[in-house]
């Protein structure tokens, strides 16, 4: 009986400590996943045309985007271990190896954020801001998000 309380409990704790990897995962994915909603599904998408330009949208865009990059550090301090289900991306094991480089790649974000904020006027400003700030985003992923599929 005893035996059978303490092998359930064992179950229990190991069930619940994969739940918070995966919650961990999808909250990191979820971070990004915004991201991309304000510069591919708001800047890039007026950058091209698909969507004509408007400047309370891009303003918020741009302010979300930075709220958003302030949270990677955090975010991404504990290792989740695990993929997201069915995710096309992951985070390589890499930032956990070297979390100081991993977030030595946010500063750019920042700076690049900044220095567009409150200057975007037009889609060729944008498109300058769209470029400038991707670039930076790449420079963490080619290092640390990892293609899944
Ligand atoms: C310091 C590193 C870092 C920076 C900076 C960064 N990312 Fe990421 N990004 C990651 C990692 C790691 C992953 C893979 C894990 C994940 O999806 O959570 C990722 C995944 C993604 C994904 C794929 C999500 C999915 O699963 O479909 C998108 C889209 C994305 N990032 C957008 C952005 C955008 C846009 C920016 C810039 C505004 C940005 N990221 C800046 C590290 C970073």
């Amino acid at each position: 009986m005893k035996r059978t309380v303490v092998v359930m409990g064992a179950l229990l704790l190991s069930a619940s400590a994969v739940m918070a990897q995966q919650e961990i995962a999808v909250q990191q994915d979820n971070l990004m996943r915004g991201l991309a909603r304000n510069l591919y599904g708001v800047i890039s998408k007026t950058v091209k045309g698909d969507t004509p330009y408007d400047q309370a949208s891009v303003d918020a865009a741009i302010v979300q985007l930075e709220e958003g990059v302030g949270k990677i550090a955090t975010t991404f301090a504990t290792n989740p271990k695990e993929d997201v289900k069915d995710a096309t991306y992951g985070s390589s094991q890499k930032i956990w190896q070297n979390k100081a480089d991993f977030d030595s790649k946010i500063p750019p974000v920042v700076k690049a954020i900044a220095d567009v904020k409150g200057k975007i006027k037009d889609v060729a400003s944008l498109k300058v801001a769209y470029d400038t700030i991707n670039d930076r985003c790449n420079g963490c992923h080619e290092t640390y998000r990892v293609k899944l599929k």
